[in-house]
């Protein structure tokens, strides 16, 4: 269900029929703070290795890495982003999908009964969660479901990004074209954060408009949690392994010890 937001409602980012789950890849493509991600990730396996992707979306990285040779599960909480994610998996060439799997699940609460090379949370898919008991079990399943010597990376958003007010005058955070002389128009209309809490709210508008005017539109409600993840890999037993950086957001690296 979706929150009143004045006389307007707003729905939980990625829920069913959101325009941001439909308009994912779209926006996506256009976000120039990824760049580089798909080479970090595929160096954290081995050549025909296998990585659990938390997170996974519409399989934007996970696609990337199947290309690569690489072995995917890919586990998302959102029926809206795993529908699509199986659609494209259906339209991929065969070998292609016989290194996929999409299933439905929470990070959270992950017993899968197998082991990975790498695990990974691409683009603040952590961030998502509480910071608290919710980090913890993550992190207690990641350790769960890595090999000996396993690798693993939470791409998480800065504070001080999640932090900046809005400007007092803005234009659209972003406009992309569509097809039938339309276009997508996306909108942060408000943002706030409770910085003792490491939490960060945002609501964004997606309009969709053609020559006779607006076809569609959504105002999603986004949280995202930004913390140190260190204490909750070392309390699982996992190492720190550094951090790199993707545009202003880090990328923290941890590595399972060998047996
Ligand atoms: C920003 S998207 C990232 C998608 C993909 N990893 C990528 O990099 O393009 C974050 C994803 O995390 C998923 N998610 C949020 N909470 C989750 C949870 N508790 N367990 C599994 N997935 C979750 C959302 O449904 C969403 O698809």
């Amino acid at each position: 269900m979706g929150a009143k937001s004045g006389r307007v409602e707003t729905r939980p980012y990625y829920s069913e029929k959101s325009l941001s789950a439909r308009f994912y890849d779209l926006t996506t493509a256009a976000d120039t703070s990824l760049a580089g991600d798909i080479d970090l990730y595929a160096a954290l396996a081995p050549a025909g290795g296998s990585v659990l992707e938390l997170g996974s979306g519409t399989g934007r990285v996970s696609f990337a890495l199947a290309a690569r040779g690489i072995e995917v599960l890919g586990v998302d909480l959102a029926p809206a982003m795993l529908a699509q994610a199986e659609a494209k998996l259906r339209a991929t060439r065969p070998d292609l999908a016989a290194r996929l799997r999409f299933q439905r699940g929470d990070m959270a609460s992950l017993n899968l009964g197998e082991r990975f090379d790498a695990v990974i949370a691409p683009y603040f898919a952590l961030g998502h969660l509480p910071c608290g008991a919710a980090w913890r079990n993550v992190f207690t399943g990641v350790a769960r479901h890595l090999k000996p010597s396993g690798r693993a990376a939470f791409h998480l958003p800065s504070a001080e990004m999640l932090g900046q007010p809005l400007p007092a005058t803005r234009g659209p955070a972003l406009v992309r074209p569509l097809e039938g002389d339309r276009r997508l128009v996306v909108n942060i209309t408000d943002r706030s954060s409770k910085p003792q809490i490491g939490r960060y709210d945002q609501i964004v508008e997606y309009v969709v408009e053609g020559p006779r005017g607006v076809e569609a539109s959504s105002l999603d409600h986004m949280t995202f949690y930004a913390a140190d993840p260190l204490p909750f890999a070392e309390a699982a037993g996992l190492l720190a392994d550094g951090i790199a950086a993707l545009g202003p957001n880090p990328v923290h690296l941890f590595r399972k010890p060998a047996d």
